[in-house]
């Protein structure tokens, strides 16, 4: 079973493009993986994610005090394989509900808490600033752990549905391949700051408590931030043993 996760920034709902694009690439990837697929999806006209009050609960003592539905957004992206982020263009920026998601997972940042997790990024303009989006997006799920394995930018005021519809069954078909080679891999970025976060908490240079009692936990052990994300990355063991998740087996289809 793989499970994937999709927070998207639009108050839009089901008129919201940045959803209908969700939604395409959850289809494309169920079909792709030829497993079950389940997926939870997230956006603010159905979910309330209320400001960060600035409290720093989270950092000190390793949970938010805020109690909203944010709490089971966590909960569904610490089981997921996949998660996708979607956010339409606002001022060459993401919208501030998107920023608001970020600053109440920002504690996550100095765990790299979604480690093992994949990362899909989703841009959706009506001409223009998908580089801006996209770059602010995957700098979020770098800093969460996560590794990348694509990023796709849709300029919907110069695309037909169709035309939307075609690029998003090559670009996740482009994913798909590269999730099944597992030609992915950490950023360089990602070890840098795991070996100088490493370096804080293992000889007590700041942070507070709850960071260190993660990091000595869960974290200090590993040599690279490469075998700390390996050691969680379960998208294997998730698919059944019936359809064993081999490159071998899907190169045979
Ligand atoms: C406040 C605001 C700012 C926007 N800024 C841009 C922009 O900088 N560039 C652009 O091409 N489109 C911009 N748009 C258009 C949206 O990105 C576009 O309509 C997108 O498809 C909306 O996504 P949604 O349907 O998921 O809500 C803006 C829209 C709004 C409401």
């Amino acid at each position: 079973m793989i499970n994937v996760v999709s927070i998207t920034g639009s108050y839009r709902g089901k008129k919201s493009l940045s959803s209908y694009c969700v939604d395409r690439v959850i289809e494309t990837l169920r079909t792709a993986f030829k497993t079950s697929l389940t997926s939870s999806q997230f956006d603010p006209k159905k979910n309330l994610i209320s400001d960060c009050v600035g409290a720093t609960t989270c950092f000190r003592r390793g949970k938010c005090s805020i109690r909203d539905d944010m709490e089971l957004i966590k909960k569904k992206m610490e089981e997921a394989d996949i998660i996708i982020f979607s956010a339409p263009v606002y001022a060459h920026g993401i919208p501030g509900v998107m920023k608001t998601f970020f600053d109440r997972i920002a504690h996550w940042t100095h765990l790299f808490h979604l480690r093992g997790k994949l990362c899909i990024i989703l841009s959706i303009s009506d001409t223009n600033g998908n580089n801006y989006v996209s770059m602010e997006l995957q700098r979020y799920a770098e800093y969460l752990g996560m590794v990348v394995v694509g990023s796709i930018e849709i300029k919907t005021g110069i695309l037909s549905n169709e035309g939307i519809d075609s690029i998003l069954r090559k670009k996740v078909s482009d994913i798909v391949t590269r999730i099944k080679n597992k030609n992915w891999s950490v950023s360089q970025n990602q070890e840098e700051s795991f070996h100088s976060f490493k370096k804080v908490y293992l000889e007590g240079l700041g942070g507070s408590e709850a960071e260190h009692n993660y990091w000595r936990s869960n974290l200090c052990y590993f040599n690279t931030y490469s075998d700390a994300f390996n050691n969680q990355y379960n998208l294997d063991k998730n698919v059944p043993m019936e359809q064993p998740f081999s490159l071998e087996h899907f190169l045979s289809e």
